[in-house]
């Protein structure tokens, strides 16, 4: 009895999680996570968590989701994509990549944009790898 009622709990808090992510709406891939009970929580969690981190700081006012330009590049379909950068070399939107472009914007500044991505926003590397997992959701 005791098991089957936890067990129950835990799934409720699932459910819950899943009603939460679906209610904040847009972003693809969230729905299609959640829809998923095999996907493991923590990931949902963290791409959540990214995805409210990156409302908070503003990100979203220069970064669709949608796969259209506003004053920095889209993160539709960003993970995993070839870049150019300004000073002509390139490299692969990965983890790395992703967490220099958020830590240090003006390292290396994508061709085509503005170098207008503020310089050191407050964001904890926390916060970070949040942003990262909810990039990488957002395909
Ligand atoms: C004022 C507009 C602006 C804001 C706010 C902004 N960015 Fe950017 N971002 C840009 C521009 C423009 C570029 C492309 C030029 C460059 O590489 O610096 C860029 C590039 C990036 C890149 C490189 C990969 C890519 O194609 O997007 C990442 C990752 C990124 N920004 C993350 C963030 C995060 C996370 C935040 C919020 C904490 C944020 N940005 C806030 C304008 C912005």
């Amino acid at each position: 009895m005791r098991t089957s009622r936890s067990g129950f709990t835990a799934l409720l808090g699932l459910v819950a999680m899943a009603l939460v992510l679906a209610a904040c709406g847009g972003a693809g891939g969230s729905a299609a996570l959640a829809a998923q009970p095999s996907a493991p929580t923590p990931d949902i969690a963290l791409v959540g968590a990214g995805r409210n981190a990156a409302l908070r700081y503003g990100c979203l006012g220069c970064h669709s989701l949608d796969g259209s330009s506003l004053s920095g590049p889209t993160w539709k379909g960003l993970y995993g994509r070839e870049l150019l950068f300004t000073n002509g070399t390139r490299a692969v939107a990965d983890d790395r990549y992703l967490e220099e472009a958020i830590k240090d914007p003006l390292a290396r500044v994508i061709q085509g944009y503005a170098p207008v991505m503020p310089p050191q926003m407050p964001v904890s590397d926390e916060e970070v790898r949040a942003i990262i997992a909810f990039i990488r959701s957002v395909r």
